[in-house]
Formats: C-alpha cells, sequence, structure tokens
C-alpha cells in the first residue's frame, strides 16, 4: 500500500478531482494547507502580489494499492498544471503504508484500503 500526497494549487482542485473520479479514485482526503518551495521574490496570488511567506495549497490524500499509484500520479499531472507547467503548480510525494485499518470491519491491509 502506497500514500500518494499531492499539494497543489487550490485553484486545480476540481479538475483534479474530476481526473481523481475519471481514473477511478474515489477515496480520498482532502485538506487546505500552506506551504512554500523555491519560490521567486515576487509572488502573485488572485492577482494581488504577495510578500514571501506561505501560500495556500490544497493537499491531496490518496491511499491505495500498488496499482492504482501510476493512475493516479497521471491523474495529477494531467490536471494540475496551469497551462504547459507554471512555478507553484505543486508536487506529488508517494510513500509506503505500512498499514491500514478500516475503523467498521477491523479488516488490516489491502482490502482495507
Ligand atoms: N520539499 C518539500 N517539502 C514539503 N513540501 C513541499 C516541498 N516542495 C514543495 N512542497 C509543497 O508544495 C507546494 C508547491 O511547491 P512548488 O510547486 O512551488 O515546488 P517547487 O519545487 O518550487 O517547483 P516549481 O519550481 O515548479 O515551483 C509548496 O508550497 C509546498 O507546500
Ligand atoms: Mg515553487
Amino acid at each position: 500500500m502506497k500514500l500518494v500526497t499531492a499539494i497543489i494549487s487550490p485553484d486545480k482542485l476540481d479538475d483534479v478531482r474530476e481526473a481523481l473520479i475519471a481514473a477511478e479514485i474515489h477515496r480520498i482526503t482532502v485538506s487546505r494547507c500552506t506551504g512554500r518551495a523555491r519560490e521567486g521574490t515576487r509572488q502573485i496570488y488572485r492577482g494581488q502580489e504577495v510578500a514571501p511567506g506561505l501560500f495556500p495549497k490544497v493537499r491531496i490524500d490518496i491511499a491505495c494499492n500498488e496499482e492504482f499509484v501510476q493512475p493516479a500520479i497521471d491523474a495529477i499531472l494531467a490536471s494540475a498544471r496551469h497551462g504547459d507547467g507554471e512555478s507553484g503548480d505543486g508536487k506529488i510525494f508517494v510513500t509506503n503504508i505500512e498499514r491500514c485499518i478500516r475503523i467498521r470491519t477491523g479488516e488490516d491491509g489491502n482490502e482495507a484500503v
């Protein structure tokens, strides 16, 4: 089991969600967050220049079995870019999940995810 975590621009959330659903990925967690990576000194957000600091982002977490990892990545790449790709479009992290337990049934492992 893997955790696919994407940090994306908030304005791309609807597009990314649609692309994930088209790839038959329905189980996701979406969180509003702030972040910063390699930003320039001048930043525009919603048409306004903002001081270098933390920028609004959306974090998407998808816990899935191995066969869904690449489809999830492909769906995010196809939907989260502005145009041909812009600074700040985001990043995808893939990490191992040691265990997943479904609370209702107590199932533990691949079938629980
Ligand atoms: N190494 C990192 N660790 C934790 N969060 C990160 C990291 N890199 C990026 N992020 C998160 O992703 C958001 C978007 O990153 P961003 O797309 O600006 O990455 P970048 O490396 O600067 O690439 P680009 O040059 O395309 O802008 C950041 O605001 C931050 O929330
Ligand atoms: Mg950046």
